[in-house]
């Protein structure tokens, strides 16, 4: 039977296959290109990210999926069918399946039959619902135990997830919409009040992601190019980490303090084990340079980052799917 764990993030979509030579099978942007009063699809996932601020007056970008949330139903079949075709699976297999999506932190009933709608629109039948923190949990490589919890904190594009848990459910938790986009819009923000070059957001991700650091005393440096205000026309300009870190500080100290407000209502055995076993990092946003250590040492606690965080979702997810009495107790519900 093939095996799928889905994890529809507000940047990346990400699929892992459990079954036959288990792996991450796709990690697309999640976005679809439209034009037109119809609508008409142009592009899906890297082809439409591509496009990104570069298209004439009728063409969009839409992310269908945002925040965890359904924001574009039609889209976002759309999107999963074509990712689903892209890996190959054919749609008789798809019907056989068994699914695994990560959904946000105490998702409404509302929001599981948004996705239970689209996992049906696009063929898949058997599908269980995750939240988010279990399946970043498993795949940054935590042991889950009830006698044991741990706290794991994903920052992903759109979305923040803190929460402890253990398998027996999430003991405290919150979920805020910052992310790496913020950062984004930051940085065009201030590159343009700096320098007077504005930039889009494909070049504003790749700055930060390219030079983002949190280190004392950065060093990196990138040129970057966009329009100049004063000329109206083309034009470059260098940037240098430290002229940008103040972007990605901003929304790591707000993450911060949410995180404080988790910690700080943890019962005090609970607290203990969080103590002794650290925090747990995942998201895209945790690969950016000295994020980790800088998020250690404000909570002044022992961070665990695994080898590509931004996938530890969907790895988790992956985790949950082959094994069927773990994904039994964390499944929020059944739907076939
Ligand atoms: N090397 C990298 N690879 C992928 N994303 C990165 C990398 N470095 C930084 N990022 C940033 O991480 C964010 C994407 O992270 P992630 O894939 O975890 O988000 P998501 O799951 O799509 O969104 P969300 O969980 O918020 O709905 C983007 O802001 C991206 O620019
Ligand atoms: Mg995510």
């Amino acid at each position: 039977m093939v095996k799928l764990a889905i994890d529809l993030g507000s940047s990346v979509t990400k699929i892992y296959r459990a079954d036959a030579g288990s792996g991450i099978v796709l990690a697309e942007p999640s976005c679809v290109a439209v034009s037109g009063p119809d609508r008409e699809v142009k592009a899906i996932g890297k082809d439409a990210k591509k496009l990104v601020g570069k298209t004439a007056e009728f063409t969009e970008i839409v992310f269908p999926v945002y925040e965890g949330e359904i924001v574009d139903m039609r889209l976002a079949v759309v999107m999963l069918r074509e990712f689903l075709s892209r890996i190959g699976i054919r749609p008789a297999r798809l019907g056989r399946s068994l699914a695994v999506f990560s959904v946000p932190c105490g998702a409404s009933s509302a929001l599981t039959e948004d996705y239970a709608a689209l996992a049906g629109e696009c063929g898949l039948k058997k599908i269980r619902f995750v939240e988010a923190p279990f399946l970043a949990a498993l795949g940054a490589d935590a042991v889950l135990s009830e006698s044991d919890p741990v706290c794991c904190l994903d920052i992903g594009g759109g979305v923040t997830n803190v929460a402890v848990l253990s398998p027996d459910g999430i003991i405290a938790g919150l979920s805020m919409n910052i992310g790496g986009n913020n950062m984004d819009a930051n940085i065009i923000d201030r590159i343009e009040a700096c320098k007077g070059l504005r930039i889009g957001a494909l070049s504003a991700e790749r700055v930060k992601n390219e030079i983002g650091s949190l280190a004392v005393g950065a060093r990196g440096a990138t040129v970057v190019e966009g329009s100049l205000s004063s000329v109206m026309r083309p034009g470059s300009v260098s940037v240098r980490a430290e002229e940008i870190e103040p972007c990605i500080r901003t929304y790591i100290d707000k993450i911060l303090e949410y995180t404080s407000l988790v910690l700080e209502k943890l019962p005090a055995e609970v607290a203990a084990a969080v103590n002794g076993n650290g925090i747990y990092l995942s998201g895209g946003v945790a690969k950016l340079s000295f994020v980790p250590e800088y998020i250690g040492k404000k909570l002044d606690m022992r961070i665990h980052v695994c080898d590509e965080p931004q996938f530890a979702v969907v790895s988790g997810g992956g985790a949950a799917v082959r094994d069927d009495r773990l994904l039994s107790k964390i499944a929020l519900r059944e739907e076939e």
